[in-house]
């Protein structure tokens, strides 16, 4: 199993298994991708369901989350994070953050800032539907009152008002009962540094007594009904030397200070309105943040804690040991030791993303906010107004090997990805990025016999260059690296034997491969047909889409599969004749579309550039009358050549074509019934015709649909714009073509569905 060291897998790690590291990766990568990652985790069966968890003691398993959105140190008022406005970011239509959380594993959201005038329903909505429990706390404001910070330390007044306020806006449900996401209700955080400090802790014990006291009024005047959540106060890791018990003991003392004062308030100068002994006894939970491993947790605190403090269970609301040269194991021991620990709950992982309006908060996060930004939303707070960055995964420093620089580590592991790229061009490390470029062209399928140039890696350490650009540089097949079109997706001959099955049948399902044409030979035992399966599956894919499948994403499997270059899997003891290489381009079978012609030109062939060209030409309505000339092949073949000058050079109709007066906007009968069935649901939602118009007689079989829908958008385009296209607007990806009479008539299409039109009005290029 590879091992990850972003830190966002650990969940993933402890809870199931491994997350693909470059699925995550693109979870999170709003600008082009989106919900559609979120798809594929769920796909892959990755979301971790409540019937999964453990079915012993269910450990916390949280992440602590305050995700403000600068991306460069900021001063900033707004600390609300779980209100509608935020929602871009912790929603699915937006960011996602609440189902990445999920995703990894986590099954708690420990929360920052609360603004009891904002509305949290749709958050805790949210919440309760992925299986998330949260923990919010209350804001700093409620004790910044007269009686409070102000004063005597009375707190209770101001988190009245406020916890009231915050019940009425989403944390109690309409028949006042609590909302189910609630877990716990953090009173206040740390409050032996701030209420006034840790040198007075008969002033922070009498604060914090009453800030209980006050959100326990505010239940009552709410009217609150049935089982409410424990409420807790989280404690800071120093040593309080003033308490009068466990000075000597981090957070010891501050936690024996504040029981005693429940237990007996009146000698703290609190005249409660409530039973706090009763309150400690029934509904009272201990949390500490803390920066230590779990090693100095054990023994500095939990084993004294057990003994002191035997009937209040206990959770840590950060834990998070940053430069811990294993970060992954500490974690796996701290959850191991709250597994068999009867007080200790489990841990909120700080945190989820690193903050830039806080000092001090660059080194805890999971993922780091990015100047890239998510296109289609924004936020807009009271405060401020900003985008929704996009966030990229940190990684750690060190991993379970031992420890290594973060250069070494992110030239070895950065995942191949947009944000892996651009931590890299964060190094501004040439050879790093020497060593990064040779893994993409692995990853593409070639290696790079000397080494990659400097000149070339330097390109790519420009702050404005792109992913894209890099990739688009190695499709164009540099010299320096050779390219091996066979390339192949084969099953990975150290996966589990037991896991194949599974694999194959998800593959064979997703319909791509041909499962019913396994050949003979390759069903003699799994491995072979498991690499059949999946390098079919690879291959059929690039013509499926329009666009190249990535091996890391479309041939990993959860490691069952690997993209090999041919002089390794002709190594290997598969039967070869089961290996399924990618193989040069069929000229036949890609779309005809920009992607197509660049799958086709970079295999440099004449005869294949010849069949793309003469395709295309039949896309156009036309027909090639003879052949096409050698000299527009190879025009077509070289360096300058694109998609563009192709469509250009056909507009001008050259003498080798001819177009027929019309044409119609068909299905291509290349394409599978069911790709065209949704074609045909695309094109209804654009709105340009009305797909109830369309006659009972088309509406026999699929094709006729198509032709009678295709045909009517295109036409409805035509009368709107005369730049209709055929080769953009009438493709669909595969799934339409404009198609003169001689060769529709070849589809077997019932003749009053086809919709024609002049081929003339496409002779308007700009
Ligand atoms: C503390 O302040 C509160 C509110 O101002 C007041 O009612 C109370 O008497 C004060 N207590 C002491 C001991 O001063
Ligand atoms: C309150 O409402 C929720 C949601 O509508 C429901 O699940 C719950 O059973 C109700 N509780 C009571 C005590 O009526
Ligand atoms: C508070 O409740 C406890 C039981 O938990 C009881 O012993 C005590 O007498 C109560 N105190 C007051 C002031 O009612
Ligand atoms: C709530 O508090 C009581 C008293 O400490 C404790 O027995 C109980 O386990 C707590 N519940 C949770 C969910 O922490
Ligand atoms: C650049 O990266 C290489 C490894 O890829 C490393 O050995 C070297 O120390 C790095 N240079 C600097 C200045 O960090
Ligand atoms: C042609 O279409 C008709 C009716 O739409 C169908 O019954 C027939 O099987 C089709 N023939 C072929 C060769 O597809």
């Amino acid at each position: 199993m590879p091992k990850y060291v972003a830190l966002l897998t650990f969940f993933v790690e402890l809870a199931t298994s491994s997350l693909p590291p470059e699925e995550a990766f693109h979870l999170l990568g709003c600008a082009d991708d989106g919900p559609n990652n979120l798809h594929l985790l769920q796909v892959k069966g990755r979301m971790v369901s409540h019937e999964l968890e453990l079915p012993h003691k269910p450990i916390m398993k949280g992440v602590s989350y305050g995700p403000s959105p600068f991306t460069s140190p900021h001063r900033n008022r707004h600390q609300d994070y779980f209100c509608d406005a935020a929602q871009p970011m912790w929603g699915d239509e937006g960011r996602g953050d609440l189902r990445v959380i999920r995703s990894i594993g986590a099954n708690t959201v420990r929360l920052y800032g609360n603004d009891p005038d904002q509305p949290h329903a749709r958050f805790l909505d949210h919440a309760r539907s992925l299986g998330l429990e949260i923990i919010p706390g209350m804001g700093d404001k409620a004790f910044e009152t007269g009686q409070c910070k102000g004063g005597n330390y009375s707190c209770s007044e101001g988190t009245q008002f406020a916890f009231k306020k915050n019940l009425e806006n989403g944390f109690l449900l309409a028949n006042r009962t609590y909302h189910p996401a609630i877990k716990y209700f953090i009173v206040v955080n740390e409050p032996e540094l701030k209420l006034p400090s840790l040198k007075e802790p008969r002033q922070f014990a009498k604060a914090i007594a009453t800030a209980i006291d006050g959100v326990l009024a505010a239940e009552e005047e709410a009217g609150v009904v049935g089982p409410k959540p424990n409420l807790t106060v989280t404690f800071s890791f120093a040593s309080c030397k003033r308490c009068a018990k466990f000075g000597d003991r981090p957070g010891l003392g501050q936690i024996w200070t504040l029981q005693h004062a429940l237990l007996n308030p009146e000698s703290y100068g609190i005249q409660p309105k409530h039973n706090l002994t009763e309150f400690f006894r029934t509904r009272f939970t201990y949390s500490f943040n803390s920066g230590n491993p779990s090693g100095e947790i054990q023994e500095l605190f939990l084993k004294h804690y057990v003994e002191l403090f035997p009937s209040t269970p206990i959770f840590i609301a950060e834990y998070h040991n940053p430069g811990n040269p294993d970060l992954q194991g500490d974690l796996e021991e701290i959850l191991s030791v709250a597994a068999s620990s009867s007080l200790l709950l489990g841990i909120s992982f700080f945190e989820f993303q690193n903050r830039y309006d806080q000092a001090g908060h660059l080194v805890w996060g999971m993922f780091d906010p990015q100047k890239d930004a998510q296109k289609t939303m924004r936020l807009k707070f009271e405060e401020f107004e900003s985008a929704v960055p996009c966030l990229s995964p940190i990684y750690d420093e060190g991993t379970a090997d031992g420890i290594r620089t973060i250069v070494e580590q992110l030239t070895a592991e950065v995942v191949i990805s947009k944000h892996g790229f651009h931590q890299m061009v964060g190094l501004n490390n040439v050879s790093a990025m020497q060593q990064f470029v040779n893994r993409v062209v692995e990853k593409l399928g070639g290696f790079v016999p000397y080494v990659v140039p400097k000149e070339f890696a330097e390109l790519f350490l420009h702050p404005q260059s792109s992913y894209r650009d890099l990739e688009a540089m190695l499709v164009g097949h540099p010299q320096w690296a050779r390219w091996d079109t066979f390339s192949a997706c084969t099953v990975d001959k150290s996966a589990l034997e037991s896991t194949l099955g599974g694999k194959i049948g998800y593959i064979c399902g997703q319909g791509y491969a041909d499962c019913s044409k396994i050949p003979p030979i390759c069903k003699k035992n799994v491995w072979d047909t498991a690499s059949w399966v999946f390098g079919s599956h690879f291959r059929e894919l690039m013509y499926a889409r329009d666009e190249t499948p990535k091996p890391l994403q479309h041939c990993y499997l959860d490691g069952a599969a690997q993209f090999v270059r041919s002089s390794i899997w002709k190594k290997s003891s598969l039967r070869h004749a089961c290996i399924v290489p990618v193989g040069w381009t069929d000229p036949n079978k890609v779309f005809i579309t920009q992607h197509g012609f660049y799958l086709v030109w970079s295999d440099h062939d004449p005869i294949a550039m010849k069949v793309f060209i003469q395709r295309a030409v039949e896309h156009t309505g036309g027909e090639v009358r003879e052949r096409v000339p050698r000299r527009f092949v190879a025009r077509m073949l070289g360096l300058e050549a694109s998609f563009k000058s192709l469509q250009a050079k056909l507009a001008r109709r050259p003498a080798w074509a001819f177009w027929p007066a019309e044409a119609a906007c068909v299905p291509d009968r290349a394409a599978k019934a069911r790709d065209v069935g949704s074609a045909i649901g695309q094109v209804c939602s654009k709105g340009l015709f009305d797909c109830a118009t369309i006659p009972e007689s088309c509406k026999g079989n699929v094709w006729d649909t198509a032709a009678y829908a295709f045909g009517s958008y295109y036409k409805a385009l035509r009368q709107r714009s005369d730049k209709a296209d055929p080769l953009y607007d009438c493709e669909f990806t595969g799934k339409a073509v404009f198609a003169n009479p001689k060769l529709y008539s070849t589809f077997n299409l019932t003749k009053s569905c086809v919709v024609t039109v002049p081929t003339i009005a496409d002779t308007n290029y700009s």
